[in-house]
């Protein structure tokens, strides 16, 4: 291990104390300016058919993902350069078969590891191995707080139930537990009973996000934006909730950008906190990046260290900062604060990943867009295109029982 790991981590301390380092010791990855958590895609396998994904639509196939020994080597070099946190991602993370390995791994080079997961492929044995070799946190995916609406979500019978087992399981192995719960259209009146589910697992976190909508959201927008009250009493009940539960569950809110008046930083800014790796063993500023047609990522299977990547490949620092903006972002008063927004967005519904995002308001295409959105949401086309290799499957018509 290199002078920068020993100088970075914290001597004497346990890595299960990873979460303990991040908030009290300074890393050397800041020196550089390297983001301390990264987030590892390590398949796009799933069980599930999820009409929101985040992975692109063009996903990548199990012949082509990163090896044991490739995602290890991957492992140690970000120890190496200073990052202290690994979130294990996918796809279903648990469809990899050297999913201890490479926790145990994590463990071994000092990283702080947590397992993001839709918990339908865990076993009690499964999950306690993980903890032996180190697993430091666990975050489950939820589709709703009962089966009707979150099988149906999920693309998959029985689902909800494994989720409340896995969840279980990870109380009793005294793992942390976050629910993730991702909100839309057809789950929202579900909200406070979600909430309290969370309570009832002995959650420590739960994070309501809305759908951002890119990639396989965006094709399934129809069938999942909000209606401006949905979102409107979505937020008086987190509100109500956030205060109640002081001291027992944190709740984080991601409130759908359309309905913001100004757009997310998103990933905290172009290649300024935030990066991942694919499957295929690219580097990537946020997870949709591919989606951007004419950039060309580079791969940790390339010559280049994961920090030259990360410092000086043409991707990262094509939106990074403000100098790549025009107007009306270019002159504006928030430019720092949001950078513009989400380029994979701006891409999406305008063909340039340098255009202002339409989640702004001061965007020229915000309104066409916002009423395209709000038509969808008024219009009650509840089918989903389920997530899959074949590029999507419609749910069958009937199927949806709304
Ligand atoms: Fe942000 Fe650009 Fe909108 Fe200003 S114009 S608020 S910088 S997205
Ligand atoms: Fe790619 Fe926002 S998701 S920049």
């Amino acid at each position: 291990m290199s002078d920068i790991l020993a100088d970075g981590k914290a001597a004497g301390t346990a890595p299960s104390d990873g979460l303990a380092v991040l908030e009290s010791q300074r890393s050397t990855a800041e020196t550089f300016g390297i983001p301390l958590a990264v987030l590892a895609e390590l398949t796009h396998r799933c069980p599930l058919q999820c009409p929101y994904c985040s992975n692109p639509i063009e996903l990548d196939r199990g012949g082509s993902e990163l090896t044991t020994e490739e995602w290890k080597k991957v492992l140690s070099e970000l120890a190496e350069i200073g990052v202290l946190q690994i979130h294990f991602s996918g796809g279903e993370p648990t469809a990899r078969k050297d999913l201890v390995e490479l926790v145990q791994h994590a463990t071994d080079v000092g990283l702080y590891s947590n397992l993001i997961t839709s918990a339908v492929l865990l076993t009690k044995e499964k999950l306690s191995a993980l903890a032996d070799a180190g697993l430091c946190h666990v975050q489950i995916s939820f589709q709703g707080n009962e089966p009707m609406v979150a099988d149906r979500v999920a693309g998959l019978k029985n689902a909800h139930e494994k989720k409340i087992e896995a969840a279980k399981w990870t109380r009793e192995l005294d793992l942390p537990l976050t629910v993730n719960a991702v909100m839309h259209r057809q789950n929202l009146h579900q909200l406070q009973d979600i909430i309290q589910m969370a309570v009832d697992l002995d959650a420590d976190r739960l994070e309501v996000a809305n759908v951002q909508y890119y990639g396989w959201a965006l094709k399934n927008r129809a069938a999942l934006m909000p209606t401006l009250e949905q979102i409107e009493e979505s937020s008086r009940i987190v509100e109500e909730a956030a205060t109640r539960l002081k001291g027992i569950l944190a709740i984080d809110y991601v409130v759908p950008d359309y309905y913001a008046l100004r757009p997310k930083k998103c990933m905290g800014g172009w290649g300024r906190q935030f990066f991942n790796i694919s499957p295929a063993g690219k580097v990537l500023p946020c997870h949709a990046a591919e989606s951007i047609t004419g950039l060309e990522f580079e791969s940790v299977r390339s010559n280049h260290s994961i920090a030259w990547i990360w410092q000086h490949s043409e991707a990262f620092n094509r939106y990074r900062g403000t100098g790549w903006m025009k107007e009306p972002c270019k002159s504006c008063e928030f430019r720092e604060i949001d950078f513009g927004g989400c380029r994979c967005q701006a891409f999406a519904l305008t063909g340039d990943a340098g255009n202002t995002d339409p989640a702004c308001t001061l965007s020229p295409r915000h309104e066409e867009i916002f009423k395209q959105a709000e038509r969808e949401a008024a219009a009650h086309q509840d089918r989903f295109l389920y997530r899959n290799f074949a590029g999507g499957t419609l749910e069958t018509e009937g199927e949806h029982g709304a």
